[in-house]
């Protein structure tokens, strides 16, 4: 969604800028723009703003004619939500002496807007009120720049991360969160701001993680925070662990493929020092709970949105089968919010989030919270505030996830929350003989990923390739194969267009067998096991209808007339849908490719959702 940069110290500013935006551009957007200044000597500064509609490249076009040595400066991404993109609603927003570029909802800002009539309003969009609103108490020079920014946040309803400059003085830069990430760069002689630290790696490793209610002054060397009661806070410096090549795509085409294929090492990471093979048990340090409290709970709650929601359901699924006297309950974010639902007090409430950012989330973890329930983060993002939040939680470790579509973020978030079952069955006690199995195939899965990257990757190419001509899909699994197949569908619809949907294989005569013709393919997922014949009895009855059938299974002695048959051979029984997994993340990548499509970043989507 929406990026923020900023500069203030000895280097050219527009070239920070820019590679920066660059850095955020896989968060998703339709527009972008700079500000500088120039300290031109005299009262005001010579403000040189470039906005552009679409990708970072139309601004670098632009830019080339407006090259200037100026050295304090803001940039964004908008990723549109009160009017269109262009060129006027692109960011940053001018009022007065001040530029603005701002992430996040001004809710009231039309209330805010009637009050504001001095100020002539070029574009749509609410933050272009907030400029107003800020230049309004700053433009008789009552205020400084940093106290107008509070007179006006304390009048905003709605969420911000913000960045302010001022012609006036180009020397300083104002930036404010509230419920949108925003990071301040510490370097020599130099100070920057994001609002996704990915955008300050090469340039600096420590950093300054702003909290909600804060406002920060920040010049070339000096950086400045208080509350908005102008409370003074003392700021904790932490270092930043990502590294460059950690977000480049390191010889693949697109970050997709790399994150796919880079699972292996990605899961491993999430076992790192937490899978005990010797003694057939798991061990995580960061959920923080005693035995006594992991043996007490009765229910587990699972929030997240998208991929992060079906890795709940997933992970559900396996931890009712080996957890006695336990319901799992796994909710979408955005729903549960509004939910007047009662949660029992011997619950614990997973918040997964590979962003640690996205906005139904927090706003769940948030009211769980205030219920008095125990919440533990599934978060991949070190440093996010989901992960700042929840009382305890365990980092999934996977690295930067670029790509829109979330790949890697699913399976270890699956794993790890499977994991966090396990901790609670052994402390309640279960029996080894049944936990045993679980961690057993758990430690062997990053091999067993491997091995199946390897062995289904040109098959499903081609296989994929055959069928980029359908417009709809339908994705099919029962038990653990049932929420891998809603995973399946999502990746197909996000990147492809491809209207993809998934039913368990059971509902499909309480309606989608409807839709069987020729304008759909099947996707089945039939893993061995206790279904198995159950679900061969539907597959049959898709063929009778026309289907047209490519089913993925690890049982080689699959041998119905479907249309096509991708088998994985590996000996992973109880999680072969994870590896299941790959081929719907792979065969969604190469459809992708071969209809020509942005496969790291599609149409309307944004890789973190931090507005509502
Ligand atoms: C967006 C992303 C998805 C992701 C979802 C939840 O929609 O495009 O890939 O699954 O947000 O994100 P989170 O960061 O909370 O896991």
């Amino acid at each position: 969604m929406c990026g923020i940069v900023g500069y203030v110290g000895e280097k050219n500013a527009q070239d920070f800028l820019i590679s920066g935006l660059k850095r955020l551009e896989y968060r998703g957007y339709d527009s972008a723009g700079i500000v500088t200044i120039k300290d031109a000597g005299g009262e005001k500064g010579e403000a040189t703003l470039i906005r552009a509609k679409g990708k970072i490249s139309n601004l670098e076009e632009k830019l080339a004619k407006n090259k200037r040595e100026d050295k304090i400066g803001i940039g964004h991404t908008r990723w549109a939500t009160h009017g269109e993109p262009s060129e006027t609603n692109a960011h940053p927003h001018q009022a007065g002496y001040i530029y603005l570029v701002h992430n996040g909802i001004i809710e009231n800002y039309k209330e805010l807007k009637e009050h504001l009539t001095e100020h002539e309003f070029k574009s749509e969009t609410d933050s272009e009120v907030l400029a107003a609103l800020i230049n309004s108490f700053y433009k008789d020079g009552k205020y400084s720049l940093t106290d107008a920014v509070v007179q006006a946040l304390k009048l905003a309803k709605g969420t911000y991360g913000i960045a302010a400059v001022s012609v006036l003085n180009p020397a300083e830069i104002v930036v404010a969160r509230s419920g949108s990430p925003l990071v301040i760069g510490v370097g020599h002689d130099e100070t920057l701001i994001a609002s996704d630290a990915s955008a300050l790696v090469g340039h600096t490793k420590r950093a300054i993680y702003l909290n909600d209610g804060e406002v920060a002054t920040v010049t070339r060397n000096s950086i400045e925070i208080k509350t908005l009661n102008a409370e003074p806070v003392s700021a904790k410096v932490e270092e930043i662990e990502t590294n460059l090549a950690a977000i480049q795509k390191g010889g693949y085409e697109h970050f997709l493929l790399k994150e796919i294929m880079e699972q292996p090492n990605s899961l491993a990471e999430t076992l790192r020092g937490r899978v005990n093979v010797a003694e057939g048990s798991v061990r995580l340090g960061g959920p923080g709970l005693t035995e006594t409290e992991l043996r007490n709970i009765r229910h587990l709650l699972i929030v997240g949105c998208g991929t992060a929601y079906h890795a709940g359901l997933l992970a559900g699924y396996y931890i009712e089968q080996f957890t006695p006297e336990i319901t799992v309950e796994t909710v979408i974010a955005s729903e549960y919010r509004y939910r007047q639902a009662y949660i029992p007090r011997d619950s614990v409430a997973l918040i997964v989030s590979q962003s640690g950012e996205t906005a139904d989330t927090l706003a769940c973890l948030r009211e769980i919270k205030k219920q008095g329930i125990r919440t533990i983060g599934i978060v991949n993002a070190i440093g996010s505030t989901i992960a700042r939040e929840v009382d305890g939680g365990t980092y999934v470790h996977v690295g930067p996830e670029i790509s829109v579509a979330s790949t890697k973020a699913f399976t270890s978030q699956a794993i790890a929350m499977v994991m966090f079952g396990l901790t609670i069955a052994q402390a309640k006690g279960v029996k080894s003989s049944i936990l045993r199995p679980y961690v057993n195939e758990i430690a062997k899965l990053p091999e067993a990923i491997s091995a199946t990257l390897k062995e289904v990757e040109e098959p499903v190419k081609e296989i994929a390739a055959k069928y980029c001509k359908y417009e709809h899909a339908i994705y099919l699994g029962r038990d653990t194969a049932y929420p891998t197949a809603m995973e399946g569908a999502l990746k197909l619809k996000e990147i492809s267009y491809v209207d993809a949907n998934a039913y368990a294989f059971g509902e499909l005569k309480h309606g989608p067998l409807a839709l069987v013709d020729d304008r759909f393919f099947e996707l089945a997922l039939v893993p061995k096991g206790e279904l198995y014949d159950k679900v061969v009895s539907n597959i049959q009855e898709v063929l009778a209808r026309g289907g047209h059938i490519v089913a993925v299974t690890n049982n080689l002695g699959f041998d119905l007339d479907v249309e096509n048959v991708v088998k994985i051979t590996t000996n992973i029984e109880i999680f072969a849908p994870i590896l299941m997994n790959l081929v719907s993340q792979l065969f969604a990548y190469y459809m992708t490719t071969a209809k020509g499509l942005n496969v790291d970043q599609p149409r309307n989507l944004a890789k973190s959702v931090t507005v509502e």
